[in-house]
């Protein structure tokens, strides 16, 4: 058993209980090369000011590509006095050389640990951002495609309006646009380095912390001691944007499940995104669009739960605040594994056109269009709505059928009752943003304008 960082202090050793409630290296080992990163920053600056020695600085520096290799190879050697990755790095460092005695001057784990939280999120939002693009080029790709195929729209989930697939397709590739802007501002946010606070209040030692900040990429220093010890601000945002991408698959995986069952038929899913029954010899599961929905709960979770823990904490740091690691590498974990899957499933799956064509023809979804025939003839919205309505009411009733009623209707007549023929309806909606094949050629280049820049 190897000495506590405070062993100085303390006339016994830590209990085991203790340890296992309070050590965090089981988790906070994945943020090793954070670490050292952060290290290497810190010492280079500590002999730029003159608090270290050049030849000690240069065997440290050396050390620390050691414990990385090490690290890197899985050949390190954890000792059970590493309490977490801090301690391991700094235990080891010092092994290989004396002056690893020294790394730690001016600096706590409470700058440092808030520091490597930075860092490792910085690069989680880099990989998720390519990971939503890439599932943004899939729909990209599949509504360039898919031509003029269209579908019935849905609000309530009962037949609306029909829209082009390219534009259903396309609705969730703004939502992802949204996701990914979101975790943009966060990353611009917490980017900041507070490298430099020690471990609350600053230092009596003339560090430099705006040398670390521009060695490990950050864009500004602290301005605060206390608030860069004790901000969690960036986990808590980070989790919220990955709850509400969670969301976002949850809701597209939704529309996969529906979309795959008997009753609706408008996909396919192919064998290497789908799962069989281990009893029905029938069945095909869309499991990747359920977990999609699943995770999202999990998702929300995190960032539920870790706002509680947040809550009522004073400044400045508190052991509480170890606790903001796990849910956000849970929370990156999850968002990464159903982004590359349903990615896969929506990539390969077939669109059944013609079944989506027979659902969007219903002549009653052209009903608005029937009530805007007579808008044109001046004829204010609100009659027009009453008096299409009473012709799908009779409809309904077995009085006819709604093109003969349509047709035999003195204020409507076989001019509106063209506008029922099919594809004839979702070929009008022509404004901007709006849901025919023609309007979506114009979204097309706007969506390929934002993934491109
Ligand atoms: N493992 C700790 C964490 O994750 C590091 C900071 C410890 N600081 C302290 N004063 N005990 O937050």
């Amino acid at each position: 058993m190897g000495n506590t960082l405070w062993h100085g202090r303390f006339a016994g050793g830590p209990s085991e209980a203790l340890q296992a409630l309070n050590d965090s290296l089981p988790f906070d080992q994945r943020m090793f090369r954070e670490d050292i990163a952060g290290s290497r920053a810190h010492v280079q600056m500590l002999a730029d000011v003159g608090l270290f020695d050049p030849e000690d600085c240069a065997a440290v520096l050396a050390a620390l590509d050691t414990v990385e290799a090490e690290l890197e190879a899985g050949t390190f050697e954890f000792a059970a006095s590493d309490e977490d990755i801090h301690t391991a790095v700094e235990r080891r460092v010092t092994e290989l050389h004396p002056a690893g005695a020294r790394i730690h001057t001016g600096r706590s784990r409470n700058d440092q640990v808030a520091t490597d939280l930075r860092l490792w999120t910085r690069n989680a939002i880099d990989q998720i951002d390519s990971l939503i693009e890439r599932l943004q080029r899939t729909l990209l790709a599949h509504a360039e495609s898919v031509g003029d195929a269209y579908l019935p729209g849905y609000t309530h989930l009962q037949q609306a309006q029909p829209v082009a697939l390219a534009h259903h397709l396309l609705a969730h590739g703004w939502a992802l646009q949204r996701d990914r802007s979101r975790l943009a501002d966060n990353r611009a946010r917490l980017n900041v380095s507070p490298l430099g606070a020690g471990a609350l209040a600053g230092s009596s030692l003339p560090l430099d912390p705006a040398q670390t900040a521009a060695a490990l990429g950050f864009d500004a220093v602290f301005d605060n001691s206390l608030d860069a010890v004790s901000d969690r601000d960036f986990v808590a945002e980070t989790l919220f944007d990955l709850a509400m991408l969670g969301v976002h698959l949850s809701r597209m995986g939704e529309e996969l499940i529906l979309w795959s069952s008997s009753e609706f038929g408008f996909v396919t899913l192919d064998d290497g995104f789908s799962t069989g029954s281990s009893m029905m010899p029938q069945k095909k599961n869309p499991d990747i669009a359920e977990l999609a929905r699943g995770k999202a709960g999990r998702l929300v979770g995190h960032l539920t739960g870790f706002l509680t823990t947040l809550k009522g904490l004073p400044l400045a740091y508190n052991k509480d605040l170890q606790e903001d690691k796990e849910p956000l590498f849970d929370a990156v974990d999850t968002v990464c594994l159903t982004l590359l899957a349903l990615d896969g499933m929506v990539a390969t799956v077939t669109f059944e056109v013609e079944t989506m064509a027979v659902g969007a023809d219903s002549p009653y979804s052209a009903a608005t269009d029937l009530a805007e025939f007579l808008v044109n003839r001046q004829m204010a919205f609100r009659d027009a709505h009453a008096v299409v309505g009473e012709l799908v009411r009779k409809a309904l009733a077995g009085e006819g059928s709604l093109v003969d009623l349509v047709a035999a209707s003195p204020e409507l007549g076989p001019e509106a009752a063209d506008l029922l023929a099919p594809g004839v309806s979702v070929a009008r909606r022509t404004t901007h943003g709006g849901g025919s094949a023609q309007a979506v050629a114009a979204q097309l280049e706007r969506f390929r304008r934002v993934l491109n820049r």
